[in-house]
């Protein structure tokens, strides 16, 4: 399985922190926020991971990961040239990945939960999708997941009315027939290719399949208070040792 860290994007929520930078590329405790993915990545047994991230920061992020050697971590950099969605953006990996299934991370997610196991089972498995999900007070921030039982029945992207507290979070495995299936994607209301539409291909295939991550989970990109609370908890996180 190959890894894709997602770390483009405008992160207008964020300003002005990131007026001259990437949101992926501001501290969190004593370490940049992508730095979180990767080691995530690496945790997970992923030894190949593609970078995806926009023109204007790029350069930063050669910069400051390299080849990834100091992670593990092989690592491969792709430009996503407009902002056109999370979905157009793992696009963008296809060459990258060829017939591998792929390990997909919002570059903002930090979380303590090991996905090794997740990984062997998926590989394991003929096709499908993965999701990944926590409980959440607030979830109309985010996908919110329908469920009927064990199996996954909807996702809706930031409703007014959230249909459950369980959200997914930006961690996601695709199989190979993903390139295929996103063809039929339309833009959003705001323009983009949404990963919400893409995953809900696959439960509209019935292929998807959501496990419950354990242990901590944030998304530190959300808002400045997300942020400061991200840098908080791995701060104590640090010092226990369990990230
Ligand atoms: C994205 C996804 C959303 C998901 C969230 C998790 O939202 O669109 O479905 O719940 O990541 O981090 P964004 O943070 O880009 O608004």
């Amino acid at each position: 399985m190959k890894g894709v860290v997602l770390a483009g994007g405008k992160a207008t929520r964020l300003r002005p922190l990131t007026k001259v930078t990437n949101k992926h590329l501001l501290p969190i405790y004593d370490k940049p926020l992508i730095y979180y993915p990767l080691e995530a990545m690496a945790r997970a047994g992923i030894t190949e991971v593609l970078v995806i991230t926009n023109p204007e920061h790029a350069g930063h992020f050669i910069q400051l990961l390299g080849s990834g050697r100091e992670f593990g971590l092989k690592i491969a950099y792709e430009l996503q040239e407009e902002a056109g969605g999370l979905a157009q953006a793992v696009g963008l990996a296809e060459g990258f990945a060829g017939q591998d299934k792929l390990l997909v991370l919002l570059g903002d997610n930090i979380f303590t939960h090991d996905l090794r196991g997740a990984v062997e089972r998926f590989t394991a498995e003929q096709q499908g999708a993965v999701i990944f999900a926590v409980e959440m007070d607030h979830p109309e921030q985010y996908g919110v997941i329908e469920m009927d039982g064990e199996r996954v029945v909807g996702i809706e992207e930031k409703p007014q009315q959230p249909k459950s507290n369980l959200i997914q979070t930006g961690i996601y495995m695709y199989d190979s027939r993903v390139w295929s299936l996103m063809e039929g994607l339309a833009p959003s209301s705001r323009g983009e290719l949404e990963i919400t539409d893409l995953n809900n291909v696959y439960v509209q295939e019935g292929t998807l399949r959501c496990e419950i991550l354990d242990g901590y989970w944030i998304d530190a990109g959300t808002s400045h208070d997300e942020l400061l609370s991200a840098n908080i908890a791995v701060a104590d996180l640090v010092r226990r040792g369990e990230i």
